[in-house]
C-alpha cells in the first residue's frame, strides 16, 4: 500500500485547519457517512451524482471552505481505499502526481468550489475515478445504455455500431470511462492518451467483468479530420485499434467546449460551416486488450501488475 508522502499529507491537514471549530466538527462528524453516501451512488449513470448526494446531506448547503475540508480529509483516507481496489502498477504510478495535483490546489483556494470540479474531486479522493495518465481519470463504474445506441443505427442508418455493441455486451455490463482533467493538461497528447488506454486495459485485465472502456466528448467528432488535425489521433488510434463510435448530437456545451480554445473551430461555428457532434466512443476489452499489448513497448510502460490485495 502506498502512502502519502509528509508534504501532502501537511497540505491536506492545513485546508482541515482553516475550519472553524463547527465546520471541523461536522466534517469530522459526517466523513464516514457522505463516503458512503457517495459510494453508493457511483453505479448512477450520472457522473455527478456521488457529489450531488453528498451536497444534500447538509442540507441548508455546503460552503467551499467545508467541501475542500471534506476532500482534505477524505484524501488522508485514500492509500487504505486504493489498497482495497487492487489497482494495476500503470494506475498506482500515477498516483503520487495526481495527489501533489490535488494538494496543492485545494490548498490554495477561497471561495465557492466549482461544481465540474467538485463531481471529479468527490470522485477521485474516494477511488471512484481513479488516474488514466497525468490528465485522465478513470470511472470504476460505467454504463453504456442501449438507447444511445439504437438512436445512433437509426440516425445515420447503420447497424455496425449496434452489431458491435451487442457483439461485446455492452448494455448488461459495465465499462470504464475516462474524463478530462482541465486542472492539468500535461498528458493532453498522442502519447499521453496512449498511456491512458494501456492503463484502461490493465484495468479491463484484471477485472474481468468490464465490457471495455468508453470516452465521449466533442474532440471524437470525425470532421475534427480536416478542421483540427492535430486532434484526429484521439478518434483515429482507438478505431483502428477497435473501438466503435455512436453519435450522441449537438449542443450547447459541446459547441461551447469545442470553440473554447480553438479560433479556427470558433470561426467555422461562427459562421454555422460546423456544428460540433459528440460522440460516444466504446473500445470493447478484447480488442484493448491486444491492442495495448501491442503498443505497451512503444510508450515505455511496464505491464501492468495487479498489486496483492491489501491485508
Ligand atoms: C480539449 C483541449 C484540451 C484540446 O487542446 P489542444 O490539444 O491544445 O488542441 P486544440 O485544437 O483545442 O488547440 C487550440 C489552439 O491551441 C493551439 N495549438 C494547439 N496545439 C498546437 C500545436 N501543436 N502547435 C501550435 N498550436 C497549437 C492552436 O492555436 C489551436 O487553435 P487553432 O485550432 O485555431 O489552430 C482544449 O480544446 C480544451 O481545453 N477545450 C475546452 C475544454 C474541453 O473541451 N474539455 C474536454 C471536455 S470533454
Amino acid at each position: 500500500m502506498f502512502r502519502l508522502l509528509p508534504r501532502q499529507r501537511r497540505l491536506f491537514e492545513s485546508v482541515l485547519a482553516k475550519l472553524g471549530d463547527q465546520e471541523a466538527a461536522w466534517v469530522d462528524a459526517v466523513h464516514i457517512s457522505a463516503a458512503a453516501a457517495a459510494i453508493e451512488a457511483a453505479g448512477h449513470r450520472n457522473f455527478g451524482e456521488p457529489g450531488r448526494r453528498v451536497s444534500e446531506i447538509s442540507g441548508t448547503g455546503i460552503s467551499g471552505d467545508v467541501q475542500r475540508g471534506l476532500i482534505a480529509r477524505w484524501m488522508l483516507d485514500l492509500p487504505v481505499r486504493v489498497a482495497r481496489e487492487q489497482l494495476p502498477q500503470t494506475v498506482l504510478d500515477l498516483y503520487p502526481f495526481w495527489i501533489d495535483q490535488l494538494a496543492n490546489w485545494l490548498s490554495t483556494q477561497h471561495g465557492a468550489y466549482d461544481s465540474d470540479y467538485w463531481a471529479k474531486d468527490v470522485r477521485f479522493a474516494l477511488a471512484l475515478s481513479v488516474p488514466g495518465n497525468r490528465t485522465q481519470t478513470i470511472d470504476l463504474i460505467s454504463h453504456c445504455s442501449p438507447g444511445q445506441i439504437v438512436r445512433d443505427a437509426v440516425l445515420r442508418a447503420n447497424l455496425s455500431t449496434l452489431a458491435r455493441y451487442v457483439m461485446c455486451g455492452g448494455w448488461h455490463r459495465k465499462w470504464l470511462q475516462t474524463h478530462t482533467e482541465s486542472r492539468h493538461l500535461d498528458d493532453f497528447h498522442e502519447a499521453g492518451w496512449n498511456r491512458l488506454w494501456v492503463t484502461a486495459a490493465d484495468i479491463c485485465n484484471s477485472r474481468q467483468h468490464l465490457a471495455g472502456m468508453l470516452g465521449s466528448s466533442w474532440f471524437f467528432d470525425p470532421p475534427l479530420e480536416t478542421i483540427s488535425p492535430r486532434l484526429a489521433y484521439l478518434r483515429r488510434n482507438p478505431v483502428a485499434g477497435g473501438a466503435f463510435l455512436a453519435d450522441q448530437g449537438s449542443g450547447p456545451t459541446h459547441t461551447e467546449r469545442a470553440a473554447a480554445k480553438s479560433s479556427t473551430r470558433r470561426a467555422l461555428i461562427v459562421s454555422g460551416e460546423y456544428v460540433p457532434h459528440s460522440w460516444l466512443l466504446a473500445w470493447p476489452r478484447k480488442a484493448l486488450l491486444v491492442w495495448a499489448e501491442q503498443n505497451r513497448d512503444i510508450i515505455g510502460l511496464q505491464s501492468g501488475d495487479v498489486v496483492a490485495k491489501a491485508a
